[in-house]
């Protein structure tokens, strides 16, 4: 079933506020399609996710490095899973993404939040996750963002 969700935030704070509360209710095994132009807020959102999901650690986008790892500290039902951040932005060819193992992160079962996921898509690689949500987010001004949440399967 695909259902969609739309929210409108007026700040970062209130992204990273909406996330947070959102993560709560995010399962294992979970895929998080991140799209949206430069600066519409797909990290700030992240980093709101993470917060929900007691992760302490400083949320810098992993622009160069691709991806980092964090561990969910909670609600109890994530407690101990990964949670990865990946950003795709400087992926340029398929055998790049294996390179980076993003198969082996997407069997790992935990949540990952993936930015530019377009070019997962891009080159067809599968994805294996019992649940995907795409979140899309569209600067509506500077300060207003648009956000939209869609589950796309599980
Ligand atoms: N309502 C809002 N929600 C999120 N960010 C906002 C909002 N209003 C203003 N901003 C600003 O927009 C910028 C969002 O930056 P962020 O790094 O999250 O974007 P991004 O989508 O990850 O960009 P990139 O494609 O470069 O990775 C920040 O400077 C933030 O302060
Ligand atoms: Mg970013």
């Amino acid at each position: 079933m695909m259902t969609s969700t739309e929210y409108r935030s007026d700040s970062p704070a209130a992204t990273e506020a909406f996330a947070a509360q959102w993560a709560h209710s995010l399962q294992p095994d979970t895929v998080i399609l991140l799209q949206g132009d430069l600066g519409a807020g797909k990290t700030t959102f992240i980093r709101g996710l993470a917060h929900g999901l007691g992760i302490t650690e400083p949320i810098r986008s992993p622009t160069f490095t691709l991806i980092h790892e964090y561990t969910i500290q909670q609600p109890p039902h994530l407690k101990g899973l990964p949670f990865f951040h990946l950003d795709l932005y400087r992926i340029e060819a398929p055998n790049q993404l294996h390179t980076l193992g993003v198969e082996e992160i997407l069997e790992r079962g935990g949540i990952v939040a993936i930015e530019w996921a377009e070019r997962l898509e891009l080159y067809g690689m599968e994805i294996p996750a019992t649940q995907v949500y795409e979140v899309t987010l569209e600067a509506i001004d500077e300060s207003m963002r648009r956000i939209h949440i869609t589950h796309l399967g599980g």
